[in-house]
């Protein structure tokens, strides 16, 4: 058999410890796959003295020098399991420039600047994948990068982080508040002990970026992503939604569209939503994943499963160091970035939305009539108006709960409504403000 391909592994926890797990449980079936054997030439971690567990590999090949062990002649491949933008990114340029394809899982790093990885490997005739990087085992970059190259995708809407999908499924499912539903994904291992790259969307953005980078031909940044958590999502905006035949879903969209010049723009952002029940991702429950692709010629296309997690993660990995040692044996490499559309990035004001938006407001004549007209004033079109039963007001006389549903319109519109909602002297209270998508 020809002679093995080397891989240097950067890091060994969640993931990397599962990469190294597998690499030994498959490693016959591997190199049948490959043509060659893959052998783990070093694995670069913090702490040398960590406690592995049975980790099946020689504990001689762990090393604190991730520099040298990239440098090393001895390596064909890097496989970067660590995260951060630093100092993996000063890794990851200095192995691709160096002719060493690399493997990352690295979705911050991607996210923040994903050029400088693509510009050394170009000049270093080197791949870069990271299929790891996006919902985790879920076949995904891939399939944008290459099934479909021959379409055009108009739209990608995507669950793609798990913790708070499944702090969103828990407060559908019991009615419970946002802190409850935390609570209990941080007792069941779902949720980290700081939340706030989860639940503030920070996690989702980057994943939102390097989607949209694909899917748009267009370098997209974590800096071009408009960005809100779930953290203000309330156990009584739940209980609307569900009122409404909806749930509340954290999405992340990347819609094609044209600016008011006719110039074709993209436009990302992530933001919960309500989402009616018969859209697809309305089922996808607890921790998983999912992301529904419009293209031109394919039409819907769902992709499903487990976004996160050592062992899918891992999965992914390897199906990349796979691809990767089978280009590099073939003396091959796989199709460079592809950003050569270069769509600008429209400003969330441009993105073209529907809110849901609940009011409590004095109970008395003409009050619908003077909320109708700050609508009508931002050029906002009304799609629906429940009103909910009147109640006593805390001595200010009776007060009624309004929902309003509108019509598509420019989030600025949007947002400029409300703020006039708000000084409304017949609204007491904007009590919620969601962004619908989907047919509700
Ligand atoms: N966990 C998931 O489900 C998941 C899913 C998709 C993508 N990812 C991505 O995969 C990557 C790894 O995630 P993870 O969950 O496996 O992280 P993790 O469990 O925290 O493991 C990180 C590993 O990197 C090592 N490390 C940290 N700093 C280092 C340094 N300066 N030099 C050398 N080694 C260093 C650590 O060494 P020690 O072992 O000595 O501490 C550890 O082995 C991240 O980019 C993450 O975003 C993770």
């Amino acid at each position: 058999m020809t002679s093995p391909v080397r891989l240097a592994l950067l890091g060994c926890g969640t993931v990397g410890s599962e990469v190294v797990r597998l690499l030994h449980e498959q490693s016959a079936d591997l190199a049948a796959r490959i043509g060659a054997p893959l052998e783990i030439a070093g694995i670069a971690v913090r702490r040398h003295g960590r406690d592995r567990g049975d980790l099946p590999v020689d504990p001689a090949l762990f090393t604190t020098d991730p520099l040298a062990l990239i440098k090393s002649d001895d390596v064909d491949v890097v496989v970067e399991m660590v995260g951060g933008i630093e100092p993996a990114r000063t890794w990851l340029v200095e192995a691709l420039r160096a002719g060493k394809s690399v493997v990352t899982a690295n979705k911050a790093l991607l996210a923040e600047d994903g050029g400088a990885l693509h510009d050394a490997a170009a000049e270093g005739g080197a791949d870069l994948y990271y299929e790891a990087s996006v919902a985790g085992a879920i076949p995904l970059l891939r399939p944008l990068r290459e099934s479909l190259h021959g379409d055009r995708i108009n739209r990608v809407t995507g669950i793609v982080n798990g913790t708070t999908n499944f702090i969103l499924s828990a407060m559908d499912a019991s009615g419970a508040g946002f802190a409850e539903a935390l609570e209990e994904a941080t007792e069941l291992g779902y949720a980290e002990a700081d939340p706030t790259a989860d639940v503030e969307g920070f996690d989702a953005a980057a994943k939102a970026a390097i989607l949209a980078s694909l899917a748009f031909h267009t370098r997209v940044g974590a800096a071009d992503v408009y960005r809100e958590g779930i953290t203000e999502v309330t156990a009584a905006d739940m209980a609307s939604a569900k009122a409404m035949g909806c749930t509340i879903k954290l999405l992340c969209i990347a819609a094609r569209g044209t600016d008011p010049q006719g110039r074709e723009t993209v436009s990302v952002r992530v933001h919960p939503a309500m989402i009616p029940l018969s859209h697809p991702l309305a089922s996808v429950g607890d921790a998983f994943n999912a992301v529904f692709v419009e293209a031109e010629a394919a039409g819907q296309l769902m992709f499903y499963g487990r976004g996160a997690g050592g062992a899918p993660t891992a999965s992914a990995v390897l199906g990349d160091v796979v691809a990767v040692a089978r280009n590099r044996l073939a003396g091959a490499r796989a199709a460079s970035e592809s950003a050569y559309a270069d769509l600008s990035v429209r400003p969330m004001g441009e993105a073209l939305t529907r809110y849901h938006i609940s009011l409590d407001v004095a109970d008395r004549p003409g009050v619908l009539a003077s909320v109708a007209g700050v609508f009508a004033r931002h050029d906002v079109s009304i799609a629906t108006v429940r009103q909910g039963s009147a109640e006593a007001g805390s001595g200010r006389g009776e007060d009624a709960d309004l929902v309003i549903v509108t019509h598509v319109a420019p989030d600025a519109a949007l947002a400029a409504t409300v703020r006039e909602l708000r000084g409304l002297d017949t609204v007491r209270s904007v009590t919620s403000v969601l962004r619908v998508e989907g047919g509700v």
